[in-house]
C-alpha cells in the first residue's frame, strides 16, 4: 500500500503562493494516479473557490474541503473528508500565530514553505522556519524544505536564492518561477496541465516539484 502522507503550505505573509503550489500539486500528483485531498485552512477559502470555479465538464482532479477548528476538530474533519486519499495537502493560512497552521504542523509528516526571493519575504521566512526547526526538535520524523516561487531572472532574486541556502532547512531541488500560467490557472478552477503547450515550461517546473515532494513524502 502506498503511505500516506500529509504535506501542509506554510508561510507568514499571504501572497507567497501557498495555494497556488497547493492546487498546482494536487493536479500533478492525481496526474501520477496519487489519491489527493485538499485540506482548506485559510478562513479566506481561496483554495475552496479555486476548485470550485471549474466547470463540470473538467471538476478539480482534487477533492477540497474547508476545516476548521483545533488540531482535534482538523484530524476529524480529515478522517471523513480525505478518507481514501494517499496524499493530504494543507493550505494554511497567512500566519504562524494562526491555530489552523500550528494544528497543520503538528499533523504534517512534510513541511513546505513557499518563499518569493525577495528581501522582506526572507525576513518572514526566517520566523516560520524557526517554529519548524523547533517543531522537528520534538519530531524528528517531520521533514521540511524551502520551496522557491514567483523567481524572477534578476540579479536580486539571484542573490536571494544564495542567501536561501544559509537558511538552516534545504533548499527543494524544485521552483517555481513567475508565470502568467499559474495565475490562469486559477481563473480557469484548474491546472498548467490544462493550459496546453502554453505552459509546457510551467508543467516541467511543476512536474519537478511533484517528483521532489513524493521523495519527500517517501512515496
Ligand atoms: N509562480 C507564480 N507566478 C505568477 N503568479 C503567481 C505565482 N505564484 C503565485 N502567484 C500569484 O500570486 C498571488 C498570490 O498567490 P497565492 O497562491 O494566493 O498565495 P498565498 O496562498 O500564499 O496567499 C496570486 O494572485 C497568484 O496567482
Ligand atoms: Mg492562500
Amino acid at each position: 500500500m502506498k503511505k500516506r502522507g500529509i504535506v501542509a503550505l506554510l508561510s507568514q505573509k499571504g501572497g507567497v503562493g501557498k495555494t497556488t503550489v497547493t492546487m498546482q500539486l494536487a493536479a500533478g500528483l492525481a496526474r501520477r494516479g496519487r489519491r489527493v485531498a485538499i485540506g482548506d485552512l485559510d478562513p479566506q477559502e481561496s483554495a475552496s473557490r479555486w476548485a470550485a470555479s471549474a466547470s463540470a465538464a473538467a471538476p478539480f482532479p482534487a477533492l477540497v474541503a474547508g476545516l476548521r477548528g483545533e488540531r482535534a476538530d482538523i484530524e476529524r474533519a480529515l478522517r471523513t473528508h480525505a478518507q481514501g486519499a494517499d496524499l493530504i495537502l494543507l493550505d494554511c493560512p497567512p500566519s504562524i500565530e494562526h491555530l489552523h497552521t500550528l494544528a497543520a504542523l503538528e499533523l504534517a509528516d512534510v513541511a513546505l514553505l513557499p518563499v518569493v526571493p525577495s528581501p522582506t519575504d526572507l525576513w518572514s521566512t526566517r520566523a516560520v522556519e524557526r517554529l519548524v526547526v523547533a517543531t522537528m526538535a520534538r519530531r524528528p520524523a517531520l521533514r521540511a524544505a524551502l520551496l522557491p516561487n514567483r523567481v524572477q531572472r534578476t540579479g536580486l532574486a539571484g542573490d536571494v536564492l544564495e542567501v536561501l541556502r544559509e537558511f538552516e532547512l534545504p533548499v527543494l531541488d524544485a521552483a517555481l518561477a513567475q508565470r502568467n500560467a499559474y495565475a490562469q490557472s486559477a481563473v480557469i478552477g484548474g491546472s498548467i496541465y490544462a493550459l496546453g503547450r502554453a505552459a509546457d515550461a510551467a508543467r516541467e517546473e511543476v512536474e519537478r516539484l511533484v517528483t521532489a515532494v513524493m521523495e519527500l513524502t517517501g512515496d
